[in-house]
């Protein structure tokens, strides 16, 4: 629900020579839906660290610019407040539980306890998280006796029921299987398509294309592209960024299948669209 308005960001890391983000200037709408992409040591992380205010609360540093959320600048307020409108996942589920719960329901019960929400809200917000996330028959099992798709989606339900208004999730899929992959992109599209604001660090470039609003491309600390999948992914000379676009690009641009306006299919089926019409036109 926030919007994030992000001007000129420059952070460096303490001891260290090169600036982590380097001039990031970008707004995100509310309810938008953000990949963020980029090779390793890219700043997608920093990025991530900046929306939270580990960057410049947490980690120090040399920082300039600013990152408003919902006309709060980052900077100058509380972590702990920025903590409570702005929740994050991080790669490995296992970590954010907190490993003292018997069962699901439990675990999301601690965060709002320490917050001192009333029992009956606690119930209900624990409940809607539960459904949302597609996970009320695992509310009397033990967290870590959880698939790892699973278990993601309980943490970021124990997210959730904090109420922020900006969700960000740094490779939240990373070492999940397949299956818990999926389960993890759809529960983050259900959200988006409740009017969350959900900005999403990401390596799983086909999801990305099928999932986003927007990609921002990132590559040294700068800001390469911020556009949808497929402008973004059409462009020339990704590679030189160390990005490879997704499958069905590559084989379109391959082929030289591409739409009306020059734009490469992004997805599986709009390759398929694509390329139904290429045969048609021979
Ligand atoms: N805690 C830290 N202290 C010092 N330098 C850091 C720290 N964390 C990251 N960096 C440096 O900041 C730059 C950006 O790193 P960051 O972790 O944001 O990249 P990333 O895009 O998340 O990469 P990855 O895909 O590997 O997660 C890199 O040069 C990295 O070495
Ligand atoms: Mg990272």
């Amino acid at each position: 629900m926030s919007k994030v308005v992000v001007n000129n960001l420059k952070y460096r890391y303490p001891l260290t020579e090169n600036l982590a983000i380097n001039g990031l200037t970008f707004e995100i709408e509310q309810g938008e839906l953000i990949g963020i992409i980029g090779r390793n040591g890219a700043g997608k992380s920093t990025l991530c660290a900046a929306l939270t205010g580990l960057v410049p609360h947490f980690f120090k540093g040399a920082y300039g610019g600013s990152v408003h959320i919902d006309g709060i600048n980052v900077k100058e307020s509380k972590l702990s407040y920025i903590s409570r409108e702005v929740g994050i996942v991080f790669q490995n589920p296992f970590t954010q539980m907190t490993g003292a719960k018997e069962t699901v329901k439990e675990e999301l019960a601690f965060g709002l306890e320490n917050l001192g929400v009333p029992k009956l809200e606690m119930l209900r917000r624990i409940e809607d998280a539960l459904n949302l996330l597609e996970i009320d028959h695992l509310r009397d099992k033990n967290p870590l006796e959880l698939s790892g798709g699973q278990m993601q989606r309980v943490a970021i339900a124990s997210i959730l029921v904090m109420h922020p208004g900006l969700l960000v999730l740094d490779e939240p899929t990373s070492q999940l299987d397949p299956q818990g992959t999926a389960e993890v992109f759809r529960a983050i599209k259900k959200l988006s398509n409740q009017g969350m604001t959900i900005i999403m660090v990401e390596h799983k470039i086909e999801e990305i294309a099928e999932y986003a609003d927007r990609v921002m491309f990132l590559d040294n600390g700068k800001i390469v592209a911020f556009d949808t999948p497929t402008n973004v992914f059409s462009m020339n000379h990704l590679e030189e960024h160390g990005l490879r676009p997704p499958v069905f690009t590559r084989v379109c641009k391959g082929l030289g299948i591409r739409d009306l306006s020059g734009l490469y299919p992004v997805t599986l089926s709009e390759a398929v669209n694509e390329v139904q019409k290429f045969n048609e036109s021979d």
